[in-house]
């Protein structure tokens, strides 16, 4: 029945009516694509402006962009962007309105997911910027627009300014790979850098949500939820593995205090906001939490809001570091996105290369970077240690404080052997997985 499944697709893709460089041919003009947008926030906002600034540039490239229609939550809330467009809160007359590209700026899975399902069935091509429902969805939508032959774009979902995830999904040889490490929330970045720099977690968090970075709901960000979506459509990506989000091991930023971020330079490394999963068959390594990366670490050095993801790929490691967050890097991404669209001369669907779910989701090995407070000596911290099998390479006092380096260890070993050292010195204990470049899971 697929095959006569027609689509409203208004602007003819796969005619290729938008050749490039028609400004160049006398009478030839560019066409208008109309874009329904889906959320009017910091990034519907953004991508709204753009697509009004950027209309003369994208002539060029044979079409202008125009948001037709525009879905919020309350059509009374005043509006910085200009918009001529309509602006609804209702459905129906959202999908009323006749669109050649719907971009989706809403955030979370519902109601996204049912709208983005609605156009895709129609055939209408969906640019979103939104992980939640890509991460809780994206193989199903995927399939849905390779039925329908329509296109499903969500560059802007994973690294917002950095365009790798196309790339590697129309290269399926060089995105075998056996794992990922990475960071990517923009947010959680940025709050540990300024921490760095003597600020505090709260008004590092409250300038992220001024500057547009966080999530609707920051703790998404700083509970290390949103970097664990962003995770398993990494995972989706070079495993083709299926996972849930909830199923990753999470370490929230609560953990990291000024003194834990000024003792890692003092040990020449720096705490990041770390993603990392390594596969094999259908079983996952995988944990999202702040960690210890040596000062050589391809990561190190990424701080802000800057994110960066390096990929274990067969062929060769490959780092990609850039914007991670912001309403303008992620407008851009969206709007490169309805460009390639636009300007394509057949549709391109995902590949359909088999995907698995995955069978188990544990916690990988690592060294540990630890914070013991007290007066407990060194020493002792460290024959206690050893007797667990625990060895420091590296253990300096400073002030109340004892940070040590470890060798590599189980979580439950480190936590048992933490324990023991609690119950005879009465130091308390924090402990963050230490990550070198070669640091294998
Ligand atoms: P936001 O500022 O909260 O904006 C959300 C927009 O969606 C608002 O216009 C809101 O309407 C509308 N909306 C929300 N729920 C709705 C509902 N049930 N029905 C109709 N409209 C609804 O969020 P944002 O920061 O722009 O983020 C949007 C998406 O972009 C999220 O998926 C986020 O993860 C993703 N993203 C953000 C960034 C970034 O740097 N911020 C980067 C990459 C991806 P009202 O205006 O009426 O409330
Ligand atoms: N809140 C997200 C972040 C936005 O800070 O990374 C980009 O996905």
């Amino acid at each position: 029945l697929e095959r006569f499944v027609v689509t409203t697709t208004v602007l003819d893709l796969a005619a290729g009516t938008s050749v490039l460089g028609s400004e160049d041919i006398p009478g030839c003009h560019p066409a208008t694509c109309r874009i329904g947008l889906l959320g009017l926030g910091n990034v519907g906002s953004a991508f709204a402006r753009l697509a009004r600034e950027a209309s003369s540039s994208l002539a060029s490239r044979g079409f202008t962009p125009v948001v037709a229609t525009a879905l919020v939550r309350s059509v009374t809330r005043e509006r910085s962007a200009q918009l001529s467009a309509q602006i609804t809160d209702d459905h129906e007359t959202f999908f009323a309105e006749p669109v050649d590209v719907i971009v989706e700026a809403l955030g979370g899975v519902e109601p996204a997911y049912t709208l983005v399902r609605r156009a895709l069935d129609r055939g209408i091509p969906v640019v979103t910027a939104n992980k939640s429902l890509i991460a809780a969805h994206g193989d199903e939508l995927a399939r849905l627009a390779r039925r329908r032959g329509t296109a499903l774009r969500y560059e802007a979902a994973c690294i917002a300014g950095v365009p790798f995830l196309g790339t590697f999904e129309r290269r399926s040889l060089v995105a075998r790979a056996s794992g990922v490490t990475a960071i990517l929330n923009g947010t959680s970045n940025y709050i540990l850098t300024t921490m760095t720099r003597g600020g505090s977690f709260e008004a590092a968090l409250a300038d992220a949500q001024r500057l547009g970075y966080a999530e609707p709901d920051p703790s998404m960000d700083v509970s290390g939820a949103d970097a664990a979506e962003k995770l398993t459509i990494l995972i989706r990506l070079f495993g083709r593995l299926l996972v849930d989000p909830a199923a990753i091991p999470l370490d929230g930023l609560a953990s990291v205090e000024a003194d834990d971020i000024a003792a890692a330079a003092a040990f020449d490394g720096a705490i990041r906001p770390v993603s990392r999963a390594a596969w094999d068959g259908t079983a996952i390594r995988a944990h999202v939490g702040p960690a210890f990366l040596t000062g050589t670490h391809a990561l190190a050095r990424v701080a802000g809001v800057t994110n960066g993801v390096v990929i274990d790929a067969e062929r060769g490691a490959q780092c990609y570091i850039g914007p991670g967050a912001g309403p303008d890097v992620t407008a851009a991404t969206l709007l490169d996105d309805v460009s390639e669209i636009v300007t394509e001369r057949r549709v391109r669907t995902p590949p359909s290369d088999a995907v698995s779910a995955a069978t188990a989701v544990t916690r990988p090995d690592s060294a540990w970077f630890l914070r013991l407070t007290g007066t407990a000596r060194p020493s002792d911290i460290a024959d206690l240690l050893g007797s667990y099998g625990i060895w420091c390479t590296r253990l300096e006092r400073r002030g109340d404080r004892v940070y040590a380096l470890t060798c590599h260890a189980g979580q439950a070993r480190i936590h048992t052997a933490l324990d023991a050292v609690q119950a005879a010195t009465g130091a308390a204990a924090a402990a963050f997985p230490a990550l070198a470049e070669e640091a294998q899971s």
